[in-house]
């Protein structure tokens, strides 16, 4: 059993990486293995629009622009559940996550429920710093997207410089009732 966890901040030692510990540790303490990917340097570059619009994605459910994506769609398409741990750029997940969701869904969502996705558990977590503003937003944008990927909403969670003590301890608990849910429904 295998979830995969993406990140999306460049910093090693921010408030994302300590939320993908948090993350890493509840599922482990629960008997899921966790892997990270960080988003950063995967290496996806933005959609390109083919053609009028949909190019691939819309057929083959498959992104024609070779690049780092192909990989990270690989290793989604693989996980037992996906997590995704961003944190709050101007009100919204961060350029890099956006860049592989962006691409993820065009793949995914007209697949349906035919989507290796489908019905499997997603758990969104969103780092926000400064004014602690946006955190709302950020979560809208990655509700949005398990709605078009058909994915099932396990928790979607936020925390600022104010709660961040308090929510750490949070997202490590709902990760370790992740891992349990995943083990208990094999
Ligand atoms: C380009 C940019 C935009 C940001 N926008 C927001 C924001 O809208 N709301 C907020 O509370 N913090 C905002 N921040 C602060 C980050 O969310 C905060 O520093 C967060 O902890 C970054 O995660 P990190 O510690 O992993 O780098 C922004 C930071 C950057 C670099």
């Amino acid at each position: 059993m295998e979830a995969l966890i993406l990140s999306s901040s460049p910093n090693t030692d921010g408030l994302t990486a300590r939320c993908v510990g948090a993350v890493r540790s509840g599922l482990t303490a629960g008997g899921v293995d966790a892997t990270e990917v960080r988003l950063t340097d995967a290496g996806v570059g933005v959609c390109r629009q083919c053609s009028d619009g949909w190019g691939t994605c819309r057929t083959d459910h498959h992104c024609q622009v070779s690049d780092g994506f192909q990989a990270v769609h690989a290793r989604v398409l693989d996980a037992d559940a996906l997590v995704l741990v961003t944190p709050v750029y101007w009100g919204d997940l961060s350029e890099s996550a956006k860049a592989f969701v962006d691409r993820l869904r065009r793949c995914e969502a007209l697949r349906g429920d035919g989507s290796p996705l489908a019905g499997r558990w997603f758990m969104g977590v969103a780092a926000a710093g400064g004014s602690g503003g946006g955190q709302i937003s950020c979560l809208e944008q990655m509700e949005r997207l398990v709605g078009h990927i058909r994915m099932k909403r396990w928790d979607l969670i936020s925390l600022c410089r104010w709660t961040r003590e308090a929510k750490l301890h949070a997202i490590e608990s709902s990760a370790r009732a992740l891992a349990r849910a995943l083990q208990e429904e094999g």
